[in-house]
């Protein structure tokens, strides 16, 4: 299992999906660290981009649109991911991604492909056509894509769900309009948006997708495991498999895989790297982002490293009333002594 996309190889396809408000600069860069391959930005409003870049919106903060599309060399290879239902609008924030020029916002590097967002739930997005809307729209779907493509040098790839709702399943008729749109690669959530993110995911849907296009297609939903990343990758024939909510907390999940799939065997972390690996996940978030804003949003992170440890329950409850970085360090330490005994689990 390989895939080419662009200038670049990817050895298993193993690779970390975007998740607005969790899988940041940080995360991205650790996942990488842990041996994902390739990683996908927190999603980033194409209009939103282009007034803020054309001064018709506040100068951008760390909040802003230019910092969530800037991508820096730590993260590995990497795609900016931009929404929005209007095919000019997409067109001219991917102009501006591939340019990596920002006003306000430093950008170290270019990302190396240009994603489409065709899959968000939230009704703040759908209601106004954009996100998964668009799989009720398929023509809509290949302008915006063959508009982008037309706009930029670097592959365009789109994330698509299963369909709308469990009546209009179309992924695969979607994904042979992208293909004839000059998309480079698909990523398939296996669920409708009426599905949102329920627990059981559709993998014919996937093994449809793959059969319908020739370009690479990457299988997303539920896999928590290597024994699931395996289980998708034979059952849909898929080039690639991307991980959301299973890599919260476990970074690992990257490297599991691979040494799965190289027929290698994978030692799990101990507690002890456990809570170091969360350490420096705070220190990098707050570097970033500062630490009132950097406090609020690793304090999540810091929840889901404790996850199966011994002592977790009451750690958390702790963690997320606590006001400094130092309240949460000692916090963390304090646990990792407790299960200095070995793997403690809760
Ligand atoms: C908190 C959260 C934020 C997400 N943000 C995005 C996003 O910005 N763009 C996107 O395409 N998908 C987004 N997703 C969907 C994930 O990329 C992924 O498709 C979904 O979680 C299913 O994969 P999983 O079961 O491995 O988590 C988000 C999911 C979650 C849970």
């Amino acid at each position: 299992m390989s895939i080419k996309l662009g200038n670049i190889e990817l050895c298993h396809g193993v690779m970390l999906a975007p998740m607005a408000g969790v899988t940041d600069r940080s995360f991205r860069r650790l996942c990488h660290e842990c041996g994902s391959e390739y990683s996908v930005s927190e999603m980033v409003s194409a209009k939103a981009l282009c007034y803020e870049q054309q001064g018709k919106r506040r100068e951008s903060s760390v909040m802003g649109s230019a910092p969530l599309a800037s991508v820096t060399r730590a993260e590995g290879p990497m795609a900016v991911q931009i929404f929005g239902k209007e095919p000019s609008f997409m067109a001219e924030a991917a102009k501006m991604i591939e340019a990596s020029s920002y006003r306000g916002c430093t950008s170290e590097v270019a990302p190396v492909a240009i994603d489409i967002n065709m899959g968000c739930p939230m009704r703040k997005i759908t209601g106004n056509g954009e996100g998964s809307a668009l799989m009720k729209t398929p023509k809509l779907a290949g302008e915006i894509c063959e508009a982008v493509v037309r706009a930029v040098s670097l592959p365009v790839t789109v994330k698509i769900r299963a369909g709308w709702d469990s009546e209009s399943v179309n992924a695969a008729e979607v994904a042979r309009i992208l293909e004839a749109s000059g998309a480079s690669m698909i990523c398939v959530h296996a669920r409708t948006r009426e599905q949102l993110y329920s627990p059981g995911i559709e993998l014919g849907v996937i093994e449809a997708v793959k059969r319908a296009v020739k370009i690479p297609v990457v299988g997303n939903g539920d896999i928590s495991s290597a024994d699931d990343a395996v289980n998708m990758i034979n059952r849909t024939g898929c080039d690639g498999v991307m991980i959301g909510r299973g890599a919260m907390g476990n970074p690992w999940i990257f490297s599991e895989i691979a040494a799965r799939l190289e027929g290698r065997r994978f030692d799990r972390p101990s507690v002890s790297e456990r809570i170091d690996t969360a350490v420096s996940q705070l220190e990098s978030v707050i570097a970033h982002k500062g630490e009132r804003v950097g406090l609020a949003e690793g304090k999540k992170h810091m929840a889901w490293y404790l996850s199966g440890i011994r002592g977790a329950a009451s750690a958390r409850n702790a963690i997320m009333t606590a006001h400094t970085k130092d309240e949460i360090y000692g916090i963390l330490s304090e646990i990792k002594n407790e299960n200095a005994d070995g793997e403690g689990t809760e």
